[in-house]
């Protein structure tokens, strides 16, 4: 007997000539969370090209985890090398393994205490200086607010503020050109002398500058402190016993600025909108940061007490998760979902779309924290939800962005009342992250 053909992917109709990629393009939110109707694994025409959308946390786990050797970074990834060269962000491979068992050296927990009084102290300058009952738009300020702390771990208050601007000033055209070419229908557009073309040309080559230069001035100071810089300085391979090379430590600092700066300060944002528009919660987490700090500072033992404060942080990350969108790309004929994927497949799968699902969200489109208190539920709900990824490549930042996210919040309900600003509507803009357009908001002292 002659097997049953398998099934082709289904395929989601779109545009003769372009396909989706308007549609991906103006309205990702709509795209993304329309598609599990047409099935768990889709097939979307792109332009010219095809690719797949994996619409089901279990084949999202077999992709990022069961599978990972198979399907690798993908398109995403291979836009962003122009800039991010071979940092841990980019790199596959017995070199992604061996430099992630190196950066996580950085993150253990004798670390994190350092980091965490760090945190403390930009976020309570920071937002000590909020001007009181004065509109602030939330987005641009936590940004700043999230390059700062990024910066201040890194390099503790020494790398020269003025290169760190630049730095700062140039990753959103860079983070912005990384997703436009992602998605566009094709490769020959960012090869043109367009004007947004050139733009990333100089950013790119104005950053690059400026991270030598940080990093050769630190290199100069001989130093050994608390700091992420230092702690990537002392990381030693665990095979030869080698430190980082100077262009190995260039692309790691890059790697943890672009991947972690934007990011925590997005969840934040979001997090930040949800309290200013549920006055009761507010009020609630404000007791929370009362009751639990008191007018001590957040160290890692009360930080782990701030419970209804991360569930508000993990429900803003449901409904926003910052990375909206991401790639592989299979390396082999590989199975999933019942069919096969093609090798040199692209692949597409939104944290975004997954966990807005309401196959595995009750009332998905409700902002609800206690959502995430205890229950039977919660494995069901855990498993569709991944705004830091999984496995190989899951975000090894993550307990860092825990203690800026929960004492960011924390320190700003123990200060302020946050109202939002009467008729000004709040849009989502997905670039890399997805972020509101503004957010203004009215800080009230308590
Ligand atoms: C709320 C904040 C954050 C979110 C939502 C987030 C999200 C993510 C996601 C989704 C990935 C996986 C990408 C993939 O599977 O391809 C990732 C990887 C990564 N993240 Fe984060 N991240 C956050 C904060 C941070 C911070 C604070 C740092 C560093 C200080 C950081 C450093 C990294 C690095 C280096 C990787 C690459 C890991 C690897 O490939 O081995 N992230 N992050």
């Amino acid at each position: 007997m002659t097997p049953e053909p398998e099934a082709a992917i289904p395929a989601v109709p779109g545009l003769p000539l372009l396909g989706s990629a308007p549609a991906l393009a103006r309205r990702p939110h709509a795209f993304l969370t329309a598609l599990p109707r047409h099935g768990d694994l889709t097939s979307v025409r792109l332009g010219p090209a095809r690719a797949c959308f994996v619409n089901h946390p279990d084949l999202v786990h077999r992709m990022l985890v069961t599978d990972a050797d198979v399907f690798l970074r993908g398109r995403l990834f291979e836009k962003a090398k122009p800039f991010l060269g071979e940092g841990l962000v980019l790199s596959e491979g017995p070199h992604h393994r061996r430099q992630r068992r190196m950066i996580r050296q950085a993150f253990r927990h004798g670390r994190l205490v350092s980091y965490a009084a760090t945190v403390d102290e930009v976020a309570r300058r920071r937002i000590a200086a909020w001007p009181p009952g004065r509109p602030v738009d939330l987005v641009g300020e936590l940004q700043r607010l999230g390059f700062d702390v990024a910066s201040h771990v890194l390099f503790s208050a020494d790398a020269d503020p003025r290169v760190l601007e630049t730095i700062q000033h140039t990753f959103p055209t860079l983070l912005a050109a990384i997703m436009r070419r992602t998605l566009a229908p094709t490769d020959l557009l960012e090869k043109l002398p367009t004007r947004s073309n050139r733009a990333f040309a100089a950013a790119n080559r104005e950053v690059h500058e400026a991270l030598d230069r940080v990093i050769a001035r630190q290199r100069a100071t001989g130093r050994d402190t608390d700091d992420l810089f230092s702690a990537l300085l002392a990381a030693r391979d665990e095979n030869t016993g080698r430190p980082m090379t100077d262009r190995q430590l260039h692309d790691e600092v890059l790697s943890i600025l672009s991947a972690g700066g934007e990011t925590t300060a997005t969840a934040l944002t979001w997090s930040a909108y949800f309290v200013s528009r549920h006055p009761p919660l507010q009020a609630r987490l404000q007791r929370e940061a009362d009751d639990v700090l008191g007018d001590g500072p957040p160290d890692l033992d009360r930080l782990a007490r701030l419970a209804l404060t991360r569930r508000v942080i993990t429900e803003a990350m449901r409904l926003y998760p910052p990375v909206w969108l991401l790639t592989r790309q299979a390396t082999a004929d590989a199975p999933l979902g019942g069919h096969t994927v093609p090798a040199g497949t692209n692949l597409f799968y939104s944290p975004y779309a997954l966990q807005r699902d309401e196959r595995f969200f009750d009332r998905p489109h409700v902002f609800d924290p206690d959502r995430w208190l205890p229950d039977a539920d919660e494995r069901r709900r855990r498993h569709a939800y991944l705004p830091f990824g999984r496995g190989v490549h899951g975000c090894v930042g993550e307990p860092l962005a825990w203690i800026e996210a929960i004492t960011v919040l924390a320190t700003v309900a123990r200060r302020w009342t946050l109202e939002p600003v009467p008729g000004r509507s709040v849009r989502p803009v997905f670039r890399t992250n997805v972020v509101p357009r503004r957010l203004l908001v009215t800080p009230r002292p308590r």
